[in-house]
């Protein structure tokens, strides 16, 4: 998307994101997109997860106390640390916003305060000091749509939802059965229902941004807007309008030459984002199954994504002798630039939305085995509804692997897959040039931002 330098103005706009790598990094690049439109940026962030300031000294970057424990912010369970944070955190960013930023530069007026969903104290931060705010949704209309059915289902009493209707289709969220609604792992089902009834609460916000494009979610988007009071903005993907990286993780960039010499399209790109872990059975069938395959293999394994392990110790010694120059396995890769590599013809994907946003706007498409919440929604999209990919059952074997790399990247009955996810790719180029959907609304909110 064509970027365009405006005339620096006395306006700030103050970003509150929230705490993990697959949220701050959209927040990121819609901050450097406003950047580049003449804004300046605060980022006001919690000390837990916080993120990186050296890739972006373009920011003012502050940080806030969270009043996390150690005990909870070590826990793993991101349901009571968001809980925490949002009881918390109100008093702290008034604090901040009158203390230091008003104070700093008292000429720049903070215009707007745009904020994670799940950062839902800054609106009332925002709406205590007269502030106008803007809600980013980094996730899928898709799975907003599946959130607010999980509400509804809960107040009539039907989540938690019997074993026995797991693979029942859930009424007007088609393709979406019971199994893949998204639930949090993390917490009991009332600490959960606590926090997304005020995510989903817009009661005092000016308009809600979203990270997808019209081609992708357009139904669901036009049912959220018909019962939105505020105004959706559609502004997908994000880290298609801005040029800038948001690294918050050390990118090891030798798997770029590994990939330099493979065949075109011939390797299977592997990642489960910066969450999700794997036992050691799963482990196993997953080595086996890419290295019967005999397609080349790219496999990101994060340290400590290994149940009960630091790395990669408990993997089968003689897959480690088998796959030789075949395979490279790094702990962390420059994703976005690996998914834009020729060489790269499919992508192994748990489904976090940003890994699957990036993979449809490279034209890749995936082997999806999401591990929790708006992954399965994001999956069953990718297979059924965009038919980008396939998606792996519960079974998890070895086999089934082989065979689904294999479609994927090479065998026939993949093709139609291929052509489809080239096609989206296209369209999507088509929503982020001059007259396209994204394109169009990207100028408005700009505009609607200088307005306020
Ligand atoms: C979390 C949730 O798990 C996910 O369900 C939700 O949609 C967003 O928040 P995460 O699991 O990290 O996100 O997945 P994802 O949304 O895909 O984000 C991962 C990000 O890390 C992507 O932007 C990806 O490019 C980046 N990444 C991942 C790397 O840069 N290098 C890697 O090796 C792996």
């Amino acid at each position: 998307m064509e970027m365009q330098k405006s005339t620096p103005r006395a306006q700030r706009l103050v970003l509150v994101p929230c705490p993990c790598q697959g949220h701050i990094n959209p927040m990121l690049q819609f901050g450097t997109f406003l950047h580049s439109k003449g804004f300046s940026i605060t980022i006001v962030h919690t000390q837990f997860n916080s993120p990186s300031p050296c890739n972006h000294p373009e920011f003012t970057f502050i940080p806030i106390p969270d009043g996390l424990t150690v005990p909870l912010a070590t826990s793993g369970n991101i349901i009571a640390i968001l809980l925490a944070i949002n009881a918390f955190c109100k008093a702290s960013l008034e604090h901040c916003l009158t203390t230091q930023v008003m104070k700093q530069e008292p000429e720049k007026k903070i215009t707007c305060i745009i904020y994670d969903e799940f950062m839902f104290f800054s609106a009332a931060a925002a709406n205590h000091l007269n502030i106008p705010s803007i809600i980013l949704r980094t996730t899928s209309a898709a799975n907003f749509l599946a959130r607010i059915t999980v509400i509804e289902l809960h107040s009539k009493g039907l989540i938690p939802f019997p074993d026995s209707v797991s693979f029942d289709l859930v009424p007007q969220i088609h393709p979406i059965r019971f199994k893949d609604l998204p639930i949090s792992p993390w917490d009991t089902i009332e600490k959960f229902m606590e926090l997304i009834i005020d995510v989903h609460d817009v009661k005092i916000s000016s308009a809600i941004i979203c990270n997808t494009t019209v081609c992708l979610d357009e139904s669901s988007l036009a049912w959220i807007q018909k019962h939105s009071r505020a105004r959706i903005f559609c502004m997908g993907p994000l880290h298609k309008i801005t040029t800038a990286a948001s690294r918050t993780l050390e990118e090891d960039t030798s798997c770029i030459e590994w990939l330099d010499k493979q065949s075109h399209k011939s390797v299977i790109y592997v990642s489960l984002g910066s969450i999700a872990s794997i036992g050691e059975n799963e482990l196993a069938e997953m080595a086996w199954g890419l290295a019967n395959s005999k397609q080349p293999f790219l496999w990101v394994i994060r340290p400590g994504s290994i149940t009960d392990s630091d790395w990669i110790e408990l993997l089968p010694q003689e897959f480690r002798e088998a796959f030789g120059e075949r395979g490279f396995i790094v702990k962390w890769a420059p994703q976005r630039e690996v998914l834009a590599h020729g060489a790269v013809g499919a992508f192994w994907t748990h489904c976090g939305w940003n890994s699957t946003l990036e993979s449809i706007s490279e034209g890749v498409p995936m082997i999806c085995k999401p591990c929790f919440s708006d992954q399965k929604v994001h999956a069953r999209h990718v297979s059924k509804v965009w038919k980008l990919g396939i998606e792996l059952g519960d079974e998890f074997e070895r086999r089934e692997i082989e065979r689904a790399v294999r479609k994927v990247l090479v065998d026939n009955d993949g093709e139609e897959i291929r052509v489809r996810a080239k096609d989206m790719k296209e369209k999507i180029q088509v929503s982020m040039s001059k007259g396209g959907s994204t394109y169009n609304i990207v100028n408005e909110l700009v505009e609607l931002i200088m307005g306020f």
